[in-house]
């Protein structure tokens, strides 16, 4: 699919299977993750109390001290293993250009939203991840006072919710047709659920962020 990786990443050795199965499975594991964090937040929509409850018992088991930061690990490590395939160098950011221009292939420039939503993710996850996790325990009234008073935040998640969305559908459809989950005859009929997963995702983020702008702190 899309273009051929080892114009930049030279030729294939035993490792990279391996390498590329952890991507896979990092990325699997961050997706995960990334729902069920998703329904945590969003428990704001039903009341405050209930999003509460879910922070605190995470915080008393452990889990939001311990796993944050094992979030984090696993974050950076996926970004790690998926920057051997980025083109970095101009000379091979030349080569993407000229290829992709010339497949005229619609999942080669889905690779290219793929990295730089990535780009985007690393910056933007990281200074989530240590805002959150440097200022426990999370409640809906602090989040909600974070987003109403503190200029830029707002914008900040704006921003950050749908990219996330984006990233992470893109990345599911890669895993489907990449790993040969979703066969060619299927791969229409995966990419239509991906985009209506990923509204339905943005859907639900921009709902979490109205309901914190209005929530009364
Ligand atoms: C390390 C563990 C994490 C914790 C404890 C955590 C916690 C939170 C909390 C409490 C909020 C509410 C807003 C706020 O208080 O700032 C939030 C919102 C959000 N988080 Fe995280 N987060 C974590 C990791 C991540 C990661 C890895 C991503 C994506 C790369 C992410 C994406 C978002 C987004 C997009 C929102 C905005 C609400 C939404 O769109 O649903 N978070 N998170």
């Amino acid at each position: 699919m899309g273009i051929d990786t080892t114009v930049f990443a030279g030729r294939p050795t035993k490792w990279d299977g391996l390498l590329d199965w952890l991507q896979m499975l990092s990325g699997a594991a961050l997706i995960l993750f990334i729902w069920a964090h998703m329904l945590l937040v969003a428990s704001v929509i039903i009341g405050p109390g209930v999003m509460n409850a879910i922070a605190g018992f995470f915080e008393a088991t452990g889990l939001a001290q311990v796993g944050g930061p094992l979030i984090f690990l696993l974050f950076l490590g996926h970004f790690l293993l998926a920057a051997r395939k980025v083109p970095f160098r101009f000379d091979r950011q030349k080569t993407f250009w000229s290829h992709a221009t010339m497949l005229h292939h619609q999942d080669t420039w889905l690779w290219l939203v793929q990295v730089v939503t990535a780009m985007l993710l690393l910056l933007m996850g990281t200074i989530h991840m240590w805002v959150v996790l440097t200022d426990l325990p999370i409640t809906a009234a602090k989040s909600a006072e974070v987003l109403q008073k503190r200029s830029g935040w707002l914008l900040f998640y704006l921003l950050f919710g749908p990219l996330v969305h984006v990233h992470l559908g893109i990345g599911l459809y890669r895993i489907g047709v990449k790993w040969g989950f979703v066969g060619q005859e299927g791969r229409a009929r995966f990419k239509r659920f991906v985009t209506i997963l990923v509204l339905v995702c943005v859907g639900l983020s921009l709902l979490t962020l109205l309901r914190f702008s209005f929530l009364a702190i």
